[in-house]
């Protein structure tokens, strides 16, 4: 059977998954509600385009800031402000929901095939949300552009400390102006290896290391699964330059890599929501515009995955279940990417 949305009314304490599941202090359970309303696309009447953070104008700048601005300023126990939103990560990863009817067994959206459709999702409402706050229904998130050599910094507009996008808790050594995001983790110092070392990271993700759907999109999880079930896993994407970003902006000064650095932390960094703008462009990208000649049908057919559901607040904080297969198709979704050419194409190993 598919995964079973969670009850919120059941959330509990929260596991640190970096130190092996030490209680965390804080708890990240949302508000709960009673009503649940099956979450309808809406129509699209123009499609949001998401921009690539390292392009982006002055004036979407200052639009982006405000709406985070606002975010942050919403009163705590709003299921739309800024920590509320970082929770949901924390709530859906750190083992404060267990899987509804499986008694202690836990939720976990990494790891799996849900990994994608989750995150896809996470970010159409958080979108959305921003969109309402500054009044603009066309406001899309920007991406970060880490597999091309011009977008392998972090995007410029994070790093301004008088900013609502930025975070103190990062790594200084990767804040520093051209250091050069290692999609390897290869440790190298030598910026211009590093570069043709994370295209070939990408060419082997996207292309060569996918022999089957699930080589990408991760392996199976159903209700009942336990995380730690080897039938399960990530896909090559979830596993490597996703990870590798998560790991590379976290702040080893903190006692378990905050805030990017681990599950229950990530998303109290804006930079996080742009991070998986790119994470899910790539999603896109494989399935519209990638040779398939060695995967042929990319789509996975499994009702178990098509039925898989989950909760969010959506921009009127009404609690929505939306499913994965609502979320299959971007531009269903009302936004697209600005297309950017991918040099890793052609950086076969
Ligand atoms: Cu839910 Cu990048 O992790």
């Amino acid at each position: 059977n598919p995964v079973k949305p969670p009850e919120l009314d059941k959330c509990g304490v929260a596991k640190n998954l970096n130190t092996k599941g030490t209680p965390l202090k804080d708890n990240c359970c949302p508000p709960i509600s009673e009503s649940i309303i099956d979450y309808q696309l809406p129509p699209v009447f123009q499609m949001k385009m998401r921009p690539s953070a390292h392009r982006v104008s002055p004036e979407y700048i200052f639009k982006y800031n405000m709406a985070i601005d606002r975010m942050k300023r919403l009163p705590k126990d709003d299921p739309r402000s800024f920590m509320q939103q970082a929770n949901i990560h924390c709530a859906y990863c750190n083992g404060a929901y267990d899987q509804p009817g499986q008694g202690t067994l836990d939720l976990q959206v990494h790891n799996s095939w849900l990994f994608f459709p989750f995150h896809r999702w996470y970010l159409y409402f958080y979108e959305r949300i921003l969109g309402k706050l500054i009044g603009d229904p066309t406001f899309a998130l920007p991406f970060w552009n880490w597999d091309n050599p011009k977008g392998m910094t972090i995007p410029p507009m994070f790093l301004d400390s008088t900013s609502a996008l930025y975070d103190e808790k990062r790594d200084p050594a990767s804040t520093k102006p051209n250091a050069v995001v290692d999609l390897g983790l290869t440790k190298s110092t030598d910026p211009l290896q590093v570069v043709t070392n994370n295209l070939t990271v990408m060419y082997t993700e996207m292309i060569r290391g996918n022999s089957t759907t699930y080589d990408f999109m991760g392996k199976p999880y159903r209700e009942g699964t336990s995380d730690t079930d080897t039938n399960t896993g990530p896909g090559a994407p979830e596993r490597g330059s996703h990870t590798s970003v998560h790991m590379w902006v976290g702040d080893p000064r903190q006692p378990s890599g905050e805030d990017l650095g681990n599950f229950y932390s990530a998303g109290r960094d804006p930079l996080f929501y742009c991070h998986h703008g790119n994470v899910d462009r790539m999603w896109t990208l494989w399935q519209y515009f990638l040779p398939s000649n060695k995967v042929p049908d990319k789509r996975i057919t499994d009702p178990d995955f098509l039925n898989a559901a989950f909760l969010f607040y959506d921009e009127n904080a009404q609690l929505v279940r939306v499913t994965v297969k609502d979320c299959l198709d971007n531009l269903r979704m009302g936004y697209d990417y600005q297309r950017i050419d991918l040099p890793w194409l052609d950086y076969r190993p």
